[in-house]
């Protein structure tokens, strides 16, 4: 064949993966350009700085994934991988509650669950749990026992109607109202990567569980992670992880209902978000900076080519989806998780970690940074007194780092705002 002649084709075969309509990625917002604000420089507060190396590594093999970490009179709840929520007294980790089936890790992710976001209930000795694929949950924290709150079955109210597909993020107001997030209506937490190149789906709920119904507070959130309710529960902040930013939504006064950028141009993608009287924790799960940018956001702009990319590894992936929906098998499980998972491609980012400390204003006020892999791809902090202790999606012990003496941040009093709370939820109930 000629040169020509094969150029040709190619070019025709090109053109058709990229306009023909009908094939794969099925979106639920069509492709369409959106910015992403370029990340500050680092320089100022933000400059380069080493609090996070020769991070200490403790329970190293007990845990699997720590994702989200809190803790409750000295005892540590973490959401570990295999579905599993574990209790952690001292050095004793037991398995609190398990969600989804018996499965082969980590290719099988969907099939073994995946609890995520964390929050203590304000109302009962539960603890709310979501989980990625099984949905929101309540978990007795005395015996285990898991109640369902919202069904990843259940249709949901949006711009589109549409199931949540990603359960992710979980606050607890004083009432015992539970905001929620859905990161993503298009792929599951194992196709992360898809995620990343679809238009935002993500969603902010508010669950009423006495009417057991959800209020959809926000739509189009490119990848809603983490929620934080501010101490007189006036405003929530939310984390837009795919964005690398935080929002804020006014839940009470004049602006009640109303959304504002909280704090934006952030050094990496912010994930849980661990509140106190203060401020937030906000820890950057995947470092980006000006010499490192995010390749899905500088292509946020390009929609033609993330659909493009997309419909490829969609063409590459349908024989092995379609076999093994014909004949579930490892290897096609294999081949799928390869593909897509966030594990396939976390090597490829920077190897900066950071860790964001922001006032109730959404000023940065304290910014730690590690460069020497001793901790990465940090998901949550959990702090007491001097002590950060860090949570990980892939990594398999819970990182600490001794807060340093001239680390500028007003010093916190810890359990003020958690104090409060339970106060204020006291007097709630006597009324
Ligand atoms: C709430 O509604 C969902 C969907 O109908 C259901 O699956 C769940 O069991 C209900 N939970 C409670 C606590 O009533």
């Amino acid at each position: 064949m000629g040169f020509f002649k094969l150029l040709g084709i190619s070019l025709i075969i090109l053109f058709a993966i990229i306009f023909l309509p009908g094939l794969p990625p099925w979106m639920t917002f069509p492709f369409e350009s959106y910015r992403v604000t370029p990340p500050h420089e680092l320089v100022g507060s933000f400059m380069p700085n080493n609090y996070l190396d020769n991070a200490e590594h403790i329970l190293v093999g007990k845990v699997n994934g720590p994702e989200g970490l809190i803790a409750k009179d000295n005892i540590w709840f973490t959401s570990n991988n295999g579905g599993e929520v574990l209790r952690i007294d001292g050095e004793e980790v037991t398995v609190l509650a398990k969600f989804g089936e018996s499965c082969e890790l980590p290719y099988e992710e969907a099939k073994c669950g995946r609890p995520l976001g964390l929050a203590f209930d304000t109302i009962g000795n539960n603890l709310i749990v979501a989980d990625g694929y099984y949905g929101l949950w309540s978990v007795d924290l005395v015996n285990g026992d898991k109640t369902l709150l919202i069904s990843p079955r259940q249709t949901l109210d949006g711009l589109l109607k549409r199931p949540a597909k990603v359960f992710n993020g979980v606050a607890v107001d004083k009432k015992g109202v539970i905001y929620w997030t859905d990161s993503s209506s298009d792929y599951g937490f194992e196709d992360g990567f898809f995620a990343m190149l679809a238009n935002p789906s993500g969603r902010l709920f508010r669950y009423c569980r006495w009417m057991n119904a959800s209020t959809m507070l926000l739509d189009g959130i490119n990848f809603a992670n983490g929620i934080a309710l501010s101490p007189n529960e006036e405003f929530l902040v939310v984390a837009e992880t795919g964005s690398s930013q935080l929002l804020k939504l006014h839940l009470r006064g004049p602006f009640k209902g109303q959304k504002e950028i909280f704090s934006t141009a952030l050094p990496g993608n912010p994930d849980n978000l661990s509140p106190d009287s203060k401020g937030i924790w906000v820890p950057l799960v995947m470092a980006r900076d000006s010499e490192n940018p995010a390749v899905f956001q500088l292509i946020s702009i390009y929609p033609r080519i993330r659909r493009f990319i997309l419909r490829i590894f969609a063409l590459f992936e349908l024989p092995f989806r379609m076999w093994n929906a014909i004949l579930p098998n490892v290897f096609c499980k294999k081949v799928l998780y390869a593909t897509v998972s966030f594990n396939s491609f976390i090597e490829l980012v920077p190897t900066r970690t950071t860790v964001l400390r922001i006032d109730w204003e959404g000023n940065v006020v304290g910014v730690l940074h590690g460069y020497d892999k001793s901790i990465r791809f940090i998901s949550q902090v959990l702090q007491e007194g001097e002590a950060l202790y860090l949570g990980s999606p892939f990594n398999d012990f819970i990182g600490k780092i001794t807060l340093p003496k001239d680390f500028k941040v007003i010093s916190i009093e810890k359990d003020s705002y958690d104090k409060n709370r339970v106060k204020q939820n006291r007097e709630h109930d006597e009324l």
